[in-house]
């Protein structure tokens, strides 16, 4: 094999141009039909495939059945950015957001230490203090962008641990570390705090569930009580996780009295904001974040309610000493930053599980400066109104429930044509509708459970969503409540 003379992948400019222009303009033709289009595409297993091209290619193939492929690929998709898409939490991403991966992953910094991505760090730290401020957390925060809310949850719980284990389990092993260590949390907490404690080694039982009270906030009496049972059978309670907008119905949990108990018992406090934190900008809704900043540490994810594309979740704290501890590779001499001091020597490997580690910031920090905080904020309002409208829309129908307060922007309801249904008949024709209404492709809706009740959600993290979307899918659920009926 010959030595190359000059550079294998690169393509020359016109192909560079072409390269851009095309797919620019499948963004763009994208971007414009979002709202045209069914929320989810008709799609089975298998059909994807059998509509491209899948035998890997040695000789490469032209860029425009490339990116007619990719054109099929978009097509085939579920429209998370369709305004009438409200399962999970999930929000469209806004144009400068994707652009701004685009220009992250043409850069490709490795945002692993200010030496390997001097310019990217810099953002990045600046971004966390910014996401920390707007939450009125700390203005100050320190922290370091994630994949997501999991894995900032995972960090949280490893930190705490060690912050209060008292040992030198990185060295000795979980083993070694003396009684269980457990966390405790509301029966409402997301999976990750559970599947956090899992791959950590806790262990979920080492979870503590508490229930919560008829609005689903953690009971604060049943928290100490557990705590004190616990310690009296000689555990270690380390951590206790408050939910700021929990997954099923967007409540927040009694932060205030949840610091007292974790100040009281010398407990880390976290919190799980991934979703509900930005919930904090409007005003109206302010008092009930009252406490997050005596959280030790919040997750927050850009990708759910700030609009970014995903793969951008966040974990902000105050102390920097504590989170670095579990992390630092002192014996991992390549890494090392010999020669820089101060600012320079500062490393994100020395706060989390990823060495190589995308540009997010980039993202983050384009989508808050192109609209400002300001319209940012508004749009979150604006989300928590639709939330609120849709809650009156079924509270006041006889054939609608409203099944949870509507503290921030989910709304958890059922469809109820005939009062005198069972629960479980009244469950059933509600997956039903459910299932129904996801595959028409007119509006999207996931389920939760409330007090035992299945339940129809809505999610509005989306700034396409207006109030016509908002009566429209009142209707389409409606449609399909009244067809289920009939069979
Ligand atoms: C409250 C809460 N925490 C954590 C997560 C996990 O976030 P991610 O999917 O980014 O890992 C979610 C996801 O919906 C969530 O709602």
């Amino acid at each position: 094999m010959s030595l190359r003379t000059q550079s294998s992948l690169d393509v020359n400019d016109d192909e560079l141009q072409q390269i851009s222009s095309e797919s620019t303009k499948l963004v763009f033709e994208y971007l414009t039909t979002i709202a045209e289009r069914q929320v989810r595409a008709e799609n089975q297993a298998g059909k994807t495939l059998a509509a491209i091209e899948t035998e890997l290619s040695s000789e490469g193939r032209p860029l425009d059945l490339l990116l007619k492929e990719c054109r099929t690929v978009m097509d085939l998709s579920r429209h998370n950015g369709h305004p009438r898409f409200f399962g999970y939490v999930a929000s469209p991403s806004t144009p400068i957001g994707a652009y701004g991966d685009l220009i992250a992953s043409a850069l490709n910094a490795n945002i692993t230490c200010w030496r390997s991505g001097p310019a990217g760090t810099e953002i990045e730290r600046m971004v966390v203090r910014w996401l920390g401020a707007l939450i009125d957390y700390d203005p100050q925060a320190k922290g370091l962008l994630t994949s997501g809310g999991s894995m900032a949850n995972m960090i949280a719980l490893l930190i705490a641990h060690r912050r209060k284990s008292g040992v030198d389990s990185a060295r000795v092993g979980l083993w070694n570390s003396g009684p269980p260590m457990t966390i405790y949390a509301s029966e409402e907490v997301h999976m990750s705090i559970a599947k956090g404690a899992d791959i950590l080694g806790f262990g979920r039982d080492q979870v503590r569930v508490i229930a919560c009270d008829e609005r689903q906030r953690m009971r604060v009496d049943l928290l100490r009580q557990k705590i004190e049972a616990d310690r009296s059978e000689g555990l270690r309670p380390f951590c206790v996780v408050g939910s700021a907008g929990t997954v099923n119905t967007g409540v927040v949990d009694p932060l205030v009295e949840l610091a007292d108990v974790a100040a009281e018992y010398d407990l880390w406090f976290h919190v799980d904001g991934a979703y509900g934190a930005p919930g904090s900008l409007d005003e109206g809704k302010k008092h009930l974040f009252a406490g997050l900043e005596r959280a030790d540490s919040v997750s927050l994810d850009p990708h759910k309610w700030l609009y970014v594309p995903v793969d951008a979740g966040c974990l902000l704290f105050h102390d920097a000493d504590a989170a670095r501890r579990p992390f630092s590779a002192e014996d991992a001499d390549y890494i090392k930053t010999h020669g820089y001091a101060d600012e320079e020597a500062f490393a994100f490997w020395d706060y989390g599980v990823e060495l190589s580690r995308r540009f997010r910031a980039l993202k983050v920090w384009m989508t808050l400066q192109y609209y400002g905080s300001r319209r940012i904020a508004a749009a979150i309002s604006e989300d928590i109104a639709l939330a609120a409208y849709l809650g009156e829309l079924v509270s006041s129908a006889d054939d609608f429930e409203l099944l949870a307060p509507v503290e921030l922007s989910i709304c958890c309801f059922r469809y109820v044509p005939d009062r005198g249904m069972s629960e479980a008949e009244l469950d059933r024709l509600n997956e039903r509708v459910m299932a129904m209404v996801q595959k028409g492709g007119r509006a999207y809706l996931s389920n939760a459970t409330v007090n035992g009740t299945f339940a129809l959600r809505a999610c509005i993290t989306n700034f396409r969503t207006t109030k016509n979307d908002i009566d429209e899918t009142v209707a389409v659920i409606r449609a399909a409540g009244e067809l289920e009926q009939i069979k």
